[in-house]
Formats: structure tokens, sequence, C-alpha cells
């Protein structure tokens, strides 16, 4: 089986979801009215979109087309580079390591399996990234790809992974049930052009949270409705799968039982999920690995089983004249 459009999920016939509960009207009419203005404002957003790029990707080389046609390309930067962004963000990896291991010893639990920190525009940090990024052509590329006369940077973070023992049963907590193989596979519900990339700051094997993406699911389903009911449903924040969460999801009208972020709540060894495994591409790499795509294509990043992940995550903007 060959995926051309994002998998569909059958909440009705879901084990954890129509297996378990009974769609309740009152529930569902609530949910709906909670929906409503995100349904609007992301409609908004999508529009906003296609006024000004109308999903013409453009390419004029051997990056840009890999980043119009797969949604994703990868390069290495030159060591000079990524010595002098490591070299700027240590201080922040050294504090992150450090609050991490505080919580650890004090045994806390991190709400998210991530710890980052936001880096300010213009820091030191900020100017060296985006130096780095100017010398590969990377603004010329996502201008180009998006079809503006400009991009610029939008923002980034550092982040630092360690191993989180509770990923695998932390999505159902009501219920003994694994994270099934596709868990955490989503696109970003925030319908916006950018070119979104991580950066490896350590060496990064099978084991350390590879970043992982879908070449080409960035046009699935391009412009539809049911796009922005996975966004809308994604920014209500309510991407929690407990038992309370999944009777009022259950509870929508059936095109309305949709999410960005899906591969949870997908039924392991189906042909969907198959499919869905077979197309991901897991990008391994060492320190200097830049990882580019379009946050329209269904990505993730695998849990870190051993040692740990240093990141910095980055976005660029294609620049429009204001109207
Ligand atoms: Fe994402």
């Amino acid at each position: 089986m060959t995926l051309k459009a994002l998998p569909k999920i059958d909440y009705a016939a879901h084990p954890l979801y129509g297996g378990m509960f009974e769609p309740n009207p009152v529930l569902g009419a609530q949910m709906q009215a909670a929906l409503a203005p995100l349904i609007e404002r992301t409609a908004k957003d999508e529009h906003a979109r296609v006024e000004r790029f109308g999903y013409r990707y453009g390419c004029c080389d051997a990056l840009t087309r890999e980043l119009a046609e797969q949604g994703s390309a990868t390069r290495q930067l030159p060591a000079a580079a990524i010595d002098a962004i490591h070299a700027a963000a240590r201080s922040r990896l050294e504090l992150l390591q450090g609050q991490l291991r505080a919580a650890a010893a004090a045994g806390e639990r991190s709400k998210k399996k991530t710890a980052w920190k936001v880096v300010d525009i213009g820091c030191e940090l900020w100017t060296t990234v985006d130096q780095a990024l100017r010398d590969m052509g990377l603004f010329e590329a996502t201008a180009t790809v998006f079809g503006a006369p400009a991009a610029k940077l939008r923002s980034m973070n550092v982040l630092v992974n360690y191993p989180d023992p509770d990923w695998i049963t932390r999505l159902f907590r009501d219920v003994e049930v694994g994270a099934p193989p596709t868990g955490g596979l989503h696109f970003d519900p925030d319908h916006r052009c950018s070119t979104k990339m991580v950066l490896y700051l350590n060496d990064v094997g099978p084991e350390q949270g590879p970043f992982s993406i879908v070449p080409g699911s960035h046009r699935w389903d391009e412009r539809s409705q049911d796009r922005i009911y996975r966004s809308a449903f994604d920014r209500l924040g309510t991407v929690v799968r407990s038992a309370k969460w999944r009777k009022r999801f259950l509870s929508l009208p059936a095109e309305m039982q949709t999410k960005a972020e899906f591969g949870s709540d997908m039924i392991p060894g189906s042909p969907e999920a198959e499919a869905l495994l077979e197309a991901e591409q897991v990008m391994t790499g060492p320190r200097g690995q830049l990882n580019m795509f379009n946050p329209d294509a269904i990505h993730r990043g695998a849990n870190v089983t051993v040692g740990e992940r240093h990141a910095m995550l980055i976005y660029i903007d294609p620049a429009w004249p204001a109207n």
C-alpha cells in the first residue's frame, strides 16, 4: 500500500475510543462550540497562505527541488560553522543539562520530554546561526520554495533530551497500552509557510531520538477541510488521550474526528500504519547535520533511549511585503 493522503482513523471502531465509550450529544455540542473559533482562525490562516503562496512551490536547484517535492532535505554544516554555533550554544546546553539533572535527582517528572530554551533575537548565538544559514543559501532557498521576495529567521530554540522511561506508556493513562510504533507522527497545526530545521549538536544514532519525516506528505490533502479540522483540534490544546478527552472527541461529528497528531491513535499493524512506517525516513546523523523540512509534512522526534540529544530547532519564514 502506498499512501497518498493523510491516514484516516475510524474512531468509532477504535478499541480505545468507540470500543470504550458511547458518543454523547451534549459533549459533542460543547466540543463543537469550543472548536468553532479555532476552525475559523485556522481557516483564516490557511486563506492568508493561499492568497500569498497559493501552493505554487518553486525550485531552482537541487536543494529547493528537494524542499518543494519531498518537503525535506538534509545538509551537513561546514566544520567551522558548527563549531562556532556549538561554542555559542554551550552555556545554554549546560544550563539545560543542569536543570534536567536536578529534576531527576529530586525525583521530578518533567511534563515534556524535551527541555528547551528560547534564543533571544540578536544575541551571539542568533547571529552565528543566522550567518551560517545565510552562507548555506537557506534564506534564498526558502524564498524560492514559497515564491516570496525574501526570507528571515523567525525563532530558534536549544534543546536537550534525556531518556524518558514514561514515554511508552504515558499516552493513554487510564489503560495499560503502550504507544504504537507510529506514536508521535504529526504535522504542525499552524498553517503558515516556513522551513523548519533540526540541527544536531551531537551525533544522533537510532537511540538518541532521531528526527524523522515522511517525504512528500506535505502535499497530502493540501488545502483540505480535513487539514483545518485536524489543526483546529490540536490548537485546542487537547492532544491528550485521557478517558475524558477521548469521550469528548468521539462525540464530535465523524468528519471532525481527526487530529494533526494522529500517529499515536493509529492501530498497530494496520495497512496504513505499516505503509506510513515504510515511508518514514529516519534522519540519524552526525553533529552538524541540518534536517530541513516543511512542517506540513508528517514528522516526529523519536524518544532518546541511550545517552542524550542536543539540538537546535530553527525556523526560517518567507517574508512578503506588508499588505
Ligand atoms: Fe512538529
